[in-house]
């Protein structure tokens, strides 16, 4: 939460930050804020809550003097609301060094107070300003940016990451970070810090991420990167595989109706270099190694939100391609509650952004535990995949709109393929079942092109039918049941619709007391091929349901007429496996959640109180 940026170069300090801060306001959009020195060497800054827009209007009417350092912020609230006083940069008592931050100040309130007892007053109620009241202190003994800040962060607890500027130091920005993110953009004769690579893509495809407790100085022709006690630090470089354009908006009503556009590509993407001769070959995993993947004997598999239905998921998948026992934990339960981890469990993070707190906290638990750690993340540089023992990266592109999409097809895709590769590894499939599965997977892309061409009109139709409706519920049974929850999550976040998914064999032991005349429900069919006649059971609940007046909108298996006698709607997906069912039928949630909020007049890509990368605990 909180997208940061940092720059310094040329004259065009202005441009970099609000262009920065545009592609971080999926971090948090309560609030923005810059703090710019111009060419006369004032610092200015700016101000004002809401969304980014209000700031840009605002220095369209009253222009800030524009120069060669600046950073800038776009807040989700945590410690104080959303108002101009509370949005950062925040000021030493002198008002020459504007501070940011990211993160929580766990701590702030005994620094705080030791900050009034020698006579410091406060003008926000964050937690912010007493680190941006230190850092002036410091600079007032020191002189030096960079020490300054070295001597705060050793005194906080908590997440952070923080900037500084300094009027009296143009030309210099100085980071510093813990268990929050920061990345290095490389210029030439122009440096940039941001949250995430987005931040700066537009300018640079050079990047260096920031380790643990490290802090970094950039200077228009330099970068300097030490841990909290001074020692220098080397750092790797890497190239940014995303284009600008990717997280542009182009042409598309929205970010969210680009990124389900952008489905097929996700899952392709992801399978793309990792299959040979037919056979999925992990080269990733082998900081793991197959010894080891060979002799594990539970998995765990962690995440939050959407992410955590992806490894539901993978859980099915897995379990039956690779025979091993797999548990699906949200992260924030599995961290506080001593769970049994041995040194033959393999624990796997999902995460799209790879900084959510509660997974980070959750993979840092399990590696300190001696669990093998494997990440499946959709950002390059992010925190959660360096805290791991080895990543796979799914290639969904940027991911912009607050309620994941296309990440979620990328992050089951990717759960497969690693359960074919364990598959191998441990003999449980032979070649031949693995080449089969292998070949459905790779068949994914073409059909949910099809689900888009063939539904997303009916199904907007749909949606602006059913404006005004108050709660929807979502059946689904085995991995149908995944995209229930993940349906009711899309309709919630986006739509602010009262919305429940359930296991639709959980259905007579108590939510059918929900079901009254007119009440919608969603109902995931397996196909009528299925080898365990789940079908005939799923029909039976449409049946029961339907007896008590519920509207039913059925999503099954193209040519299944056997649901339509029972059906009000029913929107066909094209044959797949069973496994592979749940990457069809998901999509025309995805769009009936994004259609539905579009047709309340609702923001899609910002839904209220929420942000993108959740990064407290
Ligand atoms: C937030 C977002 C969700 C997302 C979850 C996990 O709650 O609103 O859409 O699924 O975080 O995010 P991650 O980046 O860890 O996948």
């Amino acid at each position: 939460m909180c997208g940061i940026v940092g720059y310094v170069g040329d004259n065009k300090s202005l441009e970099v930050l609000l262009g920065g801060l545009k592609r971080l306001e999926y971090r948090g959009y309560d609030s923005a804020g810059v703090a710019v020195i111009d060419k006369d060497g004032h610092m200015g800054t700016r101000k004002r809550a809401g969304k980014l827009q209000v700031l840009v209007d605002d220095l369209a009417e009253r222009p800030l003097g524009n120069g060669a350092t600046g950073i800038g912020h776009t807040r989700w609230a945590t410690h104080g609301g959303p108002t101009d006083r509370n949005a950062h940069p925040h000021l030493s008592a002198d008002g020459k060094l504007a501070l940011i931050h990211n993160g929580i100040i766990e701590n702030f309130s005994e620094l705080k107070k030791e900050l009034t007892d020698t006579g410091a007053s406060f003008t926000s109620e964050t937690d912010t300003e007493v680190a941006a009241l230190l850092v002036g202190r410091e600079y007032e003994k020191t002189g030096d940016l960079t020490e300054s800040l070295r001597r705060v962060v050793g005194r906080l607890e908590g997440a952070f990451t923080l900037l500084v500027m300094h009027e009296d130091q143009p030309g210099i920005v100085v980071g510093a970070r813990r268990n929050s993110p920061l990345v290095i953009g490389l210029g030439d004769g122009e440096n940039f810090l941001g949250s995430d690579v987005a931040a700066f893509v537009e300018f640079t495809k050079r990047a260096v991420a920031i380790g643990q407790d490290q802090i970094v100085t950039i200077r228009p022709d330099s970068v300097e990167v030490t841990d909290f006690l001074g020692n220098t630090v080397e750092s790797e470089e890497f190239e940014i595989a995303w284009d600008a354009s990717a997280s542009e908006k182009g042409g598309w009503s929205s970010f969210m109706a680009k990124e389900i556009s952008e489905e097929p590509e996700a899952v392709a993407n992801t399978i793309l270099g990792r299959v040979v001769d037919g056979i999925v070959n992990l080269g990733e995993l082998s900081p793991i190694g197959d010894d080891a993947l060979k002799d594990i004997d539970r998995i765990v598999i962690i995440a939050c939100g959407t992410a955590a239905y992806a490894g539901m998921l993978g859980k099915y998948a897995i379990e039956q391609w690779a025979r091993v026992p797999v548990d699906v934990d949200l992260s924030h339960e599995f961290r506080y509650r001593n769970p049994i981890i041995t040194p033959r469990t393999l624990v796997i993070s999902i995460s799209q952004s790879g900084e959510t707190m509660d997974t980070l906290m959750a993979v840092k638990y399990a590696t300190a535990a001696g669990a093998h750690v494997l990440s499946v993340c959709n950002t390059q540089g992010a925190t959660i995949p360096r805290e791991s023992h080895a990543v796979v990266y799914t290639h969904a592109g940027p991911e912009v709109a607050v309620a994941s999409t296309k990440a979620f097809l990328a992050q089951v895709t990717a759960l497969y393929l690693i359960g074919l590769h364990l598959a191998k590894a441990r003999g449980t499939l032979s070649d031949n079942a693995i080449r089969e599965n292998v070949v459905e997977l790779q068949a994914v892309p073409d059909k949910i092109a099809e689900v888009l061409r063939v539904s997303q009109a009916e199904i907007g139709q749909l949606a602006r039918w059913m404006t005004d409706i108050q709660s929807v519920l979502f059946l689904g049974r085995n991995v149908g049941y995944p995209v229930a929850l993940e349906g009711a999550l899309k309709l919630k976040e986006l739509a602010y619709i009262h919305a429940e998914g359930f296991a639709a064999g959980e259905l007579k032991h108590g939510p059918i007391a929900l079901i009254e005349p007119g009440q919608v429900v969603f109902v995931v069919v397996p196909s009528p091929r299925d080898p365990d006649s789940l079908h005939p059971k799923v029909v039976s609940n449409i049946q029961e349901i339907r007896a008590r007046g519920a509207r039913v909108i059925a999503i099954a298996e193209k040519g299944d007429a056997s649901v339509l006698p029972f059906a009000d709607e029913v929107i066909p997906i094209p044959l797949a496996g069973t496994l592979f069912e749940p990457l069809l039928a998901v999509v025309p949630l995805h769009i009936f959640g994004m259609e539905l909020a579009a047709a309340k007049g609702l923001d899609v890509d910002q839904p209220r109180n929420l942000a993108k990368s959740v990064t407290v605990e």
